[in-house]
Protein backbone atom coordinates (compact mmCIF):
# COMPACT_ATOMS: atom_id res chain seq x y z
CA UNK A 1 0.00 0.00 0.00
CA UNK A 2 1.14 3.43 -0.60
CA UNK A 3 -1.20 5.55 0.16
CA UNK A 4 -0.52 9.06 1.20
CA UNK A 5 3.47 8.50 -0.29
CA UNK A 6 4.46 11.83 -2.04
CA UNK A 7 6.45 10.31 -4.74
CA UNK A 8 8.55 12.81 -7.09
CA UNK A 9 9.16 10.89 -10.23
CA UNK A 10 11.93 12.27 -12.76
CA UNK A 11 10.76 11.13 -15.80
CA UNK A 12 14.31 10.83 -17.83
CA UNK A 13 14.44 10.95 -21.80
CA UNK A 14 14.70 7.43 -23.09
CA UNK A 15 12.31 5.39 -25.38
CA UNK A 16 11.36 3.56 -22.30
CA UNK A 17 9.92 6.76 -21.06
CA UNK A 18 6.41 5.85 -22.61
CA UNK A 19 6.35 2.87 -19.44
CA UNK A 20 6.50 5.56 -16.92
CA UNK A 21 2.64 6.65 -18.07
CA UNK A 22 2.01 3.31 -17.18
CA UNK A 23 4.26 3.77 -13.62
CA UNK A 24 2.20 6.62 -12.69
CA UNK A 25 -1.46 5.27 -13.09
CA UNK A 26 -0.01 2.27 -10.93
CA UNK A 27 0.99 4.73 -8.26
CA UNK A 28 -1.94 6.84 -8.11
CA UNK A 29 -4.42 3.57 -8.06
CA UNK A 30 -2.00 2.73 -4.47
CA UNK A 31 -3.37 6.34 -3.10
CA UNK A 32 0.18 7.24 -3.83
CA UNK A 33 0.63 11.09 -5.04
CA UNK A 34 3.26 11.47 -8.12
CA UNK A 35 5.03 14.53 -8.70
CA UNK A 36 5.66 14.42 -12.14
CA UNK A 37 9.26 16.34 -13.62
CA UNK A 38 10.69 15.90 -17.57
CA UNK A 39 13.83 16.17 -18.74
CA UNK A 40 13.73 18.31 -21.85
CA UNK A 41 15.24 14.84 -23.59
CA UNK A 42 11.89 13.21 -22.09
CA UNK A 43 9.55 15.44 -23.85
CA UNK A 44 11.06 13.92 -26.90
CA UNK A 45 9.25 10.57 -25.99
CA UNK A 46 6.39 11.41 -23.83
CA UNK A 47 4.42 14.82 -23.66
CA UNK A 48 4.35 17.17 -20.63
CA UNK A 49 0.24 16.91 -21.33
CA UNK A 50 -0.32 12.93 -21.23
CA UNK A 51 2.16 12.91 -18.16
CA UNK A 52 -0.09 15.53 -16.41
CA UNK A 53 -3.46 14.35 -17.26
CA UNK A 54 -2.08 10.95 -15.96
CA UNK A 55 -0.71 12.47 -12.88
CA UNK A 56 -3.33 15.14 -12.54
CA UNK A 57 -1.06 17.70 -11.13
CA UNK A 58 1.50 20.12 -12.97
CA UNK A 59 4.35 18.59 -14.89
CA UNK A 60 7.75 20.38 -13.65
CA UNK A 61 9.94 21.30 -16.55
CA UNK A 62 11.76 24.25 -16.02
CA UNK A 63 14.55 25.26 -12.89
CA UNK A 64 13.71 28.70 -14.11
CA UNK A 65 9.96 29.01 -13.95
CA UNK A 66 9.41 31.90 -11.59
CA UNK A 67 5.93 30.36 -10.90
CA UNK A 68 7.31 27.76 -9.67
CA UNK A 69 10.51 29.71 -7.65
CA UNK A 70 7.60 31.39 -6.17
CA UNK A 71 5.08 29.02 -5.33
CA UNK A 72 7.35 26.60 -4.48
CA UNK A 73 10.67 26.15 -5.36
CA UNK A 74 12.87 23.36 -6.70
CA UNK A 75 14.34 22.79 -2.91
CA UNK A 76 11.06 22.72 -1.66
CA UNK A 77 10.15 19.91 -4.43
CA UNK A 78 12.49 17.42 -3.96
CA UNK A 79 12.25 17.83 -0.26
CA UNK A 80 8.34 17.29 0.34
CA UNK A 81 8.75 14.07 -1.21
CA UNK A 82 8.99 10.41 0.34
CA UNK A 83 10.69 9.46 -2.01
CA UNK A 84 12.30 10.06 -5.67
CA UNK A 85 12.07 7.84 -8.25
CA UNK A 86 14.02 8.13 -11.60
CA UNK A 87 12.22 6.55 -14.57
CA UNK A 88 13.69 6.22 -16.66
CA UNK A 89 17.13 6.70 -15.43
CA UNK A 90 19.49 7.20 -18.72
CA UNK A 91 23.63 7.16 -18.58
CA UNK A 92 23.37 11.06 -18.90
CA UNK A 93 21.09 11.30 -15.84
CA UNK A 94 23.37 8.84 -13.52
CA UNK A 95 26.90 10.53 -14.86
CA UNK A 96 25.07 13.75 -13.82
CA UNK A 97 24.24 12.26 -10.23
CA UNK A 98 27.27 10.68 -9.96
CA UNK A 99 29.12 14.16 -10.82
CA UNK A 100 26.93 15.91 -8.29
CA UNK A 101 26.22 18.22 -11.65
CA UNK A 102 23.11 20.30 -11.30
CA UNK A 103 22.52 22.00 -14.62
CA UNK A 104 19.02 21.37 -15.15
CA UNK A 105 15.37 21.00 -12.91
CA UNK A 106 16.31 17.30 -12.88
CA UNK A 107 19.86 17.30 -11.45
CA UNK A 108 18.98 20.19 -9.36
CA UNK A 109 16.27 18.60 -7.57
CA UNK A 110 18.64 15.21 -7.23
CA UNK A 111 21.38 17.48 -5.33
CA UNK A 112 19.48 19.57 -3.61
CA UNK A 113 17.74 16.71 -1.39
CA UNK A 114 18.20 13.79 1.17
CA UNK A 115 14.85 11.79 0.21
CA UNK A 116 15.86 8.41 -0.61
CA UNK A 117 16.23 7.72 -4.46
CA UNK A 118 15.51 4.70 -6.74
CA UNK A 119 16.91 4.58 -10.20
CA UNK A 120 15.31 2.19 -13.27
CA UNK A 121 17.84 2.49 -15.38
CA UNK A 122 17.11 2.46 -19.23
CA UNK A 123 20.17 2.40 -22.10
CA UNK A 124 22.13 0.34 -24.97
CA UNK A 125 23.55 -2.51 -23.20
CA UNK A 126 27.51 -1.03 -24.64
CA UNK A 127 25.95 2.16 -22.83
CA UNK A 128 25.40 -0.15 -19.48
CA UNK A 129 28.55 -1.85 -19.53
CA UNK A 130 30.88 0.90 -20.39
CA UNK A 131 33.64 1.53 -17.56
CA UNK A 132 32.21 5.51 -16.90
CA UNK A 133 28.45 3.79 -16.63
CA UNK A 134 29.76 0.94 -14.21
CA UNK A 135 31.67 3.73 -12.32
CA UNK A 136 28.95 5.65 -11.88
CA UNK A 137 26.51 2.88 -10.74
CA UNK A 138 29.37 2.19 -8.42
CA UNK A 139 29.25 5.88 -6.60
CA UNK A 140 25.23 5.68 -6.43
CA UNK A 141 25.61 2.72 -5.24
CA UNK A 142 27.87 4.23 -2.31
CA UNK A 143 25.68 6.81 -2.08
CA UNK A 144 23.28 5.24 -0.99
CA UNK A 145 21.27 5.51 -4.22
CA UNK A 146 18.77 2.32 -4.74
CA UNK A 147 18.49 0.21 -8.37
CA UNK A 148 15.51 -1.66 -9.66
CA UNK A 149 16.38 -3.41 -13.02
CA UNK A 150 17.73 -3.33 -15.77
CA UNK A 151 16.34 -6.13 -17.21
CA UNK A 152 17.93 -8.48 -19.64
CA UNK A 153 16.04 -8.42 -23.43
CA UNK A 154 15.77 -7.25 -26.67
CA UNK A 155 16.09 -3.60 -27.23
CA UNK A 156 14.33 -0.93 -28.93
CA UNK A 157 17.99 -0.63 -31.04
CA UNK A 158 17.94 -4.09 -32.15
CA UNK A 159 20.60 -5.30 -29.40
CA UNK A 160 20.32 -7.73 -26.96
CA UNK A 161 21.41 -7.50 -23.01
CA UNK A 162 20.65 -5.83 -19.81
CA UNK A 163 19.66 -2.30 -20.39
CA UNK A 164 15.56 -2.80 -20.43
CA UNK A 165 14.21 -0.39 -17.83
CA UNK A 166 12.17 -2.85 -15.50
CA UNK A 167 8.41 -3.22 -16.35
CA UNK A 168 6.03 -0.64 -14.12
CA UNK A 169 4.89 -3.34 -12.17
CA UNK A 170 8.56 -4.14 -11.30
CA UNK A 171 8.98 -0.67 -10.15
CA UNK A 172 6.16 -0.89 -7.82
CA UNK A 173 6.87 -3.19 -6.25
CA UNK A 174 10.81 -1.80 -5.64
CA UNK A 175 9.25 0.92 -4.64
CA UNK A 176 6.91 -0.83 -1.99
CA UNK A 177 9.89 -2.03 -0.89
CA UNK A 178 11.34 1.21 0.10
CA UNK A 179 8.54 1.46 2.46
CA UNK A 180 7.82 -1.71 3.19
CA UNK A 181 6.81 -3.03 7.12
CA UNK A 182 5.38 -5.37 8.60
CA UNK A 183 5.90 -9.14 9.09
CA UNK A 184 5.60 -9.79 5.17
CA UNK A 185 7.46 -6.87 4.11
CA UNK A 186 9.69 -8.27 0.96
CA UNK A 187 7.62 -11.52 0.68
CA UNK A 188 5.69 -12.69 -2.56
CA UNK A 189 2.34 -13.88 -1.79
CA UNK A 190 -0.55 -14.92 -4.52
CA UNK A 191 -4.07 -14.94 -3.70
CA UNK A 192 -6.55 -16.58 -6.54
CA UNK A 193 -9.92 -15.38 -6.01
CA UNK A 194 -13.32 -15.30 -7.50
CA UNK A 195 -15.40 -17.61 -9.54
CA UNK A 196 -14.20 -18.80 -13.37
CA UNK A 197 -16.28 -18.60 -16.00
CA UNK A 198 -16.24 -21.16 -18.51
CA UNK A 199 -17.36 -20.03 -21.90
CA UNK A 200 -20.02 -22.09 -23.90
CA UNK A 201 -19.84 -19.61 -26.66
CA UNK A 202 -19.09 -15.97 -27.15
CA UNK A 203 -22.22 -14.74 -25.14
CA UNK A 204 -22.49 -17.91 -22.50
CA UNK A 205 -20.61 -19.44 -19.99
CA UNK A 206 -20.88 -21.47 -17.20
CA UNK A 207 -20.73 -19.77 -13.96
CA UNK A 208 -20.93 -20.41 -10.18
CA UNK A 209 -21.94 -18.24 -7.03
CA UNK A 210 -18.37 -16.85 -5.59
CA UNK A 211 -18.25 -12.78 -4.69
CA UNK A 212 -14.50 -13.26 -4.44
CA UNK A 213 -15.05 -11.35 -0.70
CA UNK A 214 -13.00 -13.97 1.58
CA UNK A 215 -10.29 -14.13 -1.01
CA UNK A 216 -10.18 -10.34 -1.84
CA UNK A 217 -9.98 -9.54 2.10
CA UNK A 218 -7.66 -12.24 2.36
CA UNK A 219 -4.95 -10.39 -0.23
CA UNK A 220 -6.00 -6.42 1.52
CA UNK A 221 -4.66 -8.42 4.99
CA UNK A 222 -1.37 -9.61 3.15
CA UNK A 223 -1.05 -6.63 1.57
CA UNK A 224 -1.34 -4.89 4.62
CA UNK A 225 1.29 -6.98 6.55
CA UNK A 226 3.82 -5.51 3.87
CA UNK A 227 3.84 -8.37 1.56
CA UNK A 228 3.67 -7.64 -2.57
CA UNK A 229 0.47 -9.82 -2.96
CA UNK A 230 -0.18 -10.85 -6.83
CA UNK A 231 -4.14 -10.77 -6.93
CA UNK A 232 -5.42 -13.72 -9.52
CA UNK A 233 -9.02 -13.55 -9.57
CA UNK A 234 -12.04 -14.53 -11.84
CA UNK A 235 -14.58 -12.47 -12.07
CA UNK A 236 -15.51 -11.35 -8.58
CA UNK A 237 -18.63 -8.98 -7.75
CA UNK A 238 -16.77 -7.22 -5.09
CA UNK A 239 -13.84 -4.74 -6.13
CA UNK A 240 -10.27 -5.81 -6.05
CA UNK A 241 -8.35 -4.24 -2.92
CA UNK A 242 -5.78 -1.51 -3.46
CA UNK A 243 -2.20 -1.88 -2.99
CA UNK A 244 -1.77 -5.28 -4.79
CA UNK A 245 -0.78 -6.67 -8.25
CA UNK A 246 -4.57 -7.34 -9.72
CA UNK A 247 -4.39 -9.82 -13.03
CA UNK A 248 -7.89 -10.05 -13.81
CA UNK A 249 -8.80 -13.94 -15.87
CA UNK A 250 -12.00 -15.23 -17.24
CA UNK A 251 -11.88 -18.74 -17.17
CA UNK A 252 -9.84 -21.80 -15.29
CA UNK A 253 -7.21 -22.36 -18.01
CA UNK A 254 -6.54 -18.44 -17.92
CA UNK A 255 -6.40 -18.25 -14.07
CA UNK A 256 -4.06 -21.72 -14.66
CA UNK A 257 -1.77 -19.63 -17.10
CA UNK A 258 -1.67 -16.66 -14.41
CA UNK A 259 -0.39 -18.54 -11.20
CA UNK A 260 2.12 -20.52 -13.14
CA UNK A 261 3.33 -16.70 -15.10
CA UNK A 262 3.26 -15.47 -11.06
CA UNK A 263 5.56 -17.73 -9.46
CA UNK A 264 8.28 -18.17 -7.77
CA UNK A 265 6.25 -16.79 -4.34
CA UNK A 266 6.93 -17.48 -0.83
CA UNK A 267 3.12 -18.21 -0.49
CA UNK A 268 0.46 -19.58 -2.18
CA UNK A 269 -3.47 -19.06 -1.00
CA UNK A 270 -5.91 -20.26 -3.63
CA UNK A 271 -9.27 -19.11 -2.35
CA UNK A 272 -10.80 -19.09 -5.91
CA UNK A 273 -14.12 -21.25 -6.75
CA UNK A 274 -12.71 -22.52 -9.93
CA UNK A 275 -14.77 -24.30 -11.79
CA UNK A 276 -13.81 -28.26 -12.48
CA UNK A 277 -15.29 -28.45 -16.00
CA UNK A 278 -15.42 -26.65 -19.01
CA UNK A 279 -17.22 -26.84 -21.86
CA UNK A 280 -15.21 -29.09 -24.14
CA UNK A 281 -15.54 -27.61 -27.50
CA UNK A 282 -16.51 -23.90 -26.80
CA UNK A 283 -18.07 -22.24 -29.94
CA UNK A 284 -16.41 -19.35 -31.43
CA UNK A 285 -19.67 -18.47 -32.83
CA UNK A 286 -23.12 -18.07 -31.64
CA UNK A 287 -25.17 -21.69 -30.69
CA UNK A 288 -28.59 -21.24 -32.71
CA UNK A 289 -31.61 -22.53 -31.93
CA UNK A 290 -32.14 -25.42 -34.65
CA UNK A 291 -35.00 -28.02 -35.41
CA UNK A 292 -32.49 -30.58 -34.82
CA UNK A 293 -32.76 -30.46 -31.12
CA UNK A 294 -30.94 -29.06 -28.55
CA UNK A 295 -27.08 -28.55 -28.13
CA UNK A 296 -25.32 -31.36 -25.98
CA UNK A 297 -22.58 -29.89 -24.46
CA UNK A 298 -19.85 -31.91 -23.47
CA UNK A 299 -17.27 -31.06 -20.71
CA UNK A 300 -13.86 -31.48 -19.86
CA UNK A 301 -11.57 -31.21 -16.65
CA UNK A 302 -10.45 -28.55 -15.69
CA UNK A 303 -6.50 -28.62 -14.09
CA UNK A 304 -6.41 -28.49 -10.68
CA UNK A 305 -4.42 -25.31 -10.15
CA UNK A 306 -4.05 -25.72 -6.27
CA UNK A 307 -2.51 -29.26 -6.64
CA UNK A 308 -0.39 -28.36 -9.47
CA UNK A 309 1.03 -25.53 -7.20
CA UNK A 310 0.95 -27.80 -4.10
CA UNK A 311 2.79 -30.93 -5.66
CA UNK A 312 5.44 -29.15 -8.11
CA UNK A 313 8.80 -29.94 -7.03
CA UNK A 314 11.61 -27.24 -6.92
CA UNK A 315 10.21 -23.94 -6.98
CA UNK A 316 7.42 -24.96 -4.74
CA UNK A 317 5.99 -21.90 -2.50
CA UNK A 318 7.27 -22.61 1.63
CA UNK A 319 3.55 -22.43 2.45
CA UNK A 320 0.25 -23.57 0.08
CA UNK A 321 -3.24 -22.54 1.60
CA UNK A 322 -6.21 -23.96 -0.16
CA UNK A 323 -9.99 -23.51 0.85
CA UNK A 324 -12.39 -25.96 1.07
CA UNK A 325 -16.37 -25.05 0.35
CA UNK A 326 -18.60 -28.16 1.62
CA UNK A 327 -22.01 -28.34 2.35
CA UNK A 328 -21.73 -31.80 4.55
CA UNK A 329 -18.91 -33.44 7.22
CA UNK A 330 -16.74 -30.45 6.39
CA UNK A 331 -13.93 -31.49 8.83
CA UNK A 332 -13.59 -35.04 6.96
CA UNK A 333 -13.51 -33.83 3.47
CA UNK A 334 -11.54 -31.32 3.89
CA UNK A 335 -8.78 -33.09 5.61
CA UNK A 336 -8.93 -35.70 2.80
CA UNK A 337 -8.47 -33.05 0.19
CA UNK A 338 -5.98 -31.46 1.97
CA UNK A 339 -3.88 -34.71 1.80
CA UNK A 340 -5.19 -35.25 -1.80
CA UNK A 341 -4.22 -32.20 -3.06
CA UNK A 342 -1.03 -31.89 -1.42
CA UNK A 343 -1.04 -28.62 0.32
CA UNK A 344 -0.29 -27.58 3.77
CA UNK A 345 -2.99 -25.89 5.06
CA UNK A 346 -7.13 -26.25 4.30
CA UNK A 347 -9.24 -23.65 4.90
CA UNK A 348 -12.31 -25.45 5.20
CA UNK A 349 -16.22 -24.05 5.58
CA UNK A 350 -19.47 -25.15 5.84
CA UNK A 351 -21.65 -23.24 3.10
CA UNK A 352 -24.62 -25.15 2.90
CA UNK A 353 -27.69 -22.43 2.39
CA UNK A 354 -28.29 -22.19 6.38
CA UNK A 355 -25.08 -21.15 7.09
CA UNK A 356 -25.76 -17.55 4.97
CA UNK A 357 -21.96 -17.55 4.62
CA UNK A 358 -21.85 -18.44 0.56
CA UNK A 359 -22.69 -14.74 -0.33
CA UNK A 360 -22.32 -13.28 2.93
CA UNK A 361 -19.96 -11.41 5.26
CA UNK A 362 -19.06 -13.23 8.02
CA UNK A 363 -17.50 -17.36 7.91
CA UNK A 364 -16.87 -19.72 10.42
CA UNK A 365 -13.70 -21.86 9.58
CA UNK A 366 -11.85 -24.66 10.26
CA UNK A 367 -7.83 -24.35 10.01
CA UNK A 368 -6.55 -27.63 8.57
CA UNK A 369 -3.04 -28.80 8.57
CA UNK A 370 -0.76 -31.69 9.67
CA UNK A 371 -1.12 -30.35 13.60
CA UNK A 372 -4.46 -31.72 13.08
CA UNK A 373 -8.06 -28.88 13.00
CA UNK A 374 -8.27 -25.73 14.67
CA UNK A 375 -12.04 -24.45 14.48
CA UNK A 376 -12.38 -20.41 14.72
CA UNK A 377 -15.54 -19.09 16.09
CA UNK A 378 -17.89 -17.67 13.59
CA UNK A 379 -16.21 -14.12 12.40
CA UNK A 380 -16.46 -11.19 9.88
CA UNK A 381 -14.45 -12.23 6.69
CA UNK A 382 -12.08 -9.50 7.09
CA UNK A 383 -11.17 -11.14 10.56
CA UNK A 384 -11.14 -14.54 9.25
CA UNK A 385 -8.47 -13.12 6.42
CA UNK A 386 -6.49 -10.87 8.91
CA UNK A 387 -6.17 -13.90 11.30
CA UNK A 388 -5.62 -15.98 8.24
CA UNK A 389 -2.10 -13.20 6.98
CA UNK A 390 -0.98 -13.38 10.49
CA UNK A 391 -0.64 -17.28 10.52
CA UNK A 392 0.91 -16.82 7.29
CA UNK A 393 3.07 -14.13 8.53
CA UNK A 394 4.69 -16.75 11.83
CA UNK A 395 5.05 -19.78 9.39
CA UNK A 396 7.11 -17.90 6.66
CA UNK A 397 9.48 -16.00 9.41
CA UNK A 398 9.82 -19.00 11.41
N1 LIG B 1 -8.98 -25.52 -6.87
C1 LIG B 1 -8.09 -25.19 -7.85
N2 LIG B 1 -8.29 -25.58 -9.14
C2 LIG B 1 -9.37 -26.34 -9.47
C3 LIG B 1 -10.30 -26.70 -8.46
C4 LIG B 1 -10.08 -26.27 -7.17
O1 LIG B 1 -7.11 -24.48 -7.56
N3 LIG B 1 -9.54 -26.70 -10.73
C5 LIG B 1 -8.71 -25.12 -5.48
C6 LIG B 1 -9.64 -24.09 -4.88
O2 LIG B 1 -9.19 -22.77 -5.11
C7 LIG B 1 -9.63 -24.45 -3.41
C8 LIG B 1 -9.41 -25.95 -3.41
O3 LIG B 1 -8.86 -26.25 -4.69
O4 LIG B 1 -8.53 -23.89 -2.75
C9 LIG B 1 -10.60 -26.79 -3.18
O5 LIG B 1 -11.61 -26.47 -4.05
P1 LIG B 1 -12.96 -27.31 -4.08
O6 LIG B 1 -13.81 -26.82 -5.18
O7 LIG B 1 -13.55 -27.35 -2.71
O8 LIG B 1 -12.36 -28.73 -4.39
P2 LIG B 1 -12.58 -29.73 -5.54
O9 LIG B 1 -11.26 -30.12 -6.06
O10 LIG B 1 -13.56 -29.18 -6.52
O11 LIG B 1 -13.19 -30.96 -4.75
P3 LIG B 1 -14.69 -31.52 -4.68
O12 LIG B 1 -15.29 -31.37 -6.02
O13 LIG B 1 -14.45 -32.92 -4.27
O14 LIG B 1 -15.37 -30.73 -3.59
Amino acid sequence: MLTGKRILLIIGGGIAAYKSLELIRRLAERGASVAPVLTRAAEEFVTPLSVSALAGVKVHRDLFDLTDEAEMGHIQLSRSADLIVVAPATADLMAKMAQGLAGDLASTLLLATDTPVLLAPAMNVRMWDHPATRRNRATLAGDGVAFVGPNEGDMACGEFGPGRMSEPMEIVAAIEAQFAHGPLSGKRVLVTSGPTHEPIDPVRYIANRSSGAQGTAVARALADLGAHVVFVTGPASVPPPAGVEVIAVQSAAEMAQAVQAALPVDAGVFAAAVADWRVAQASDRKLKKSKDGLPVLEFAENPDILATVAQMGAGRPRLVVGFAAETHDVEAHATAKRLRKGCDWIVANDVSPATGIMGGSENAVTLISDAGSEVWPRMSKDAVARQLAERIAAALNG
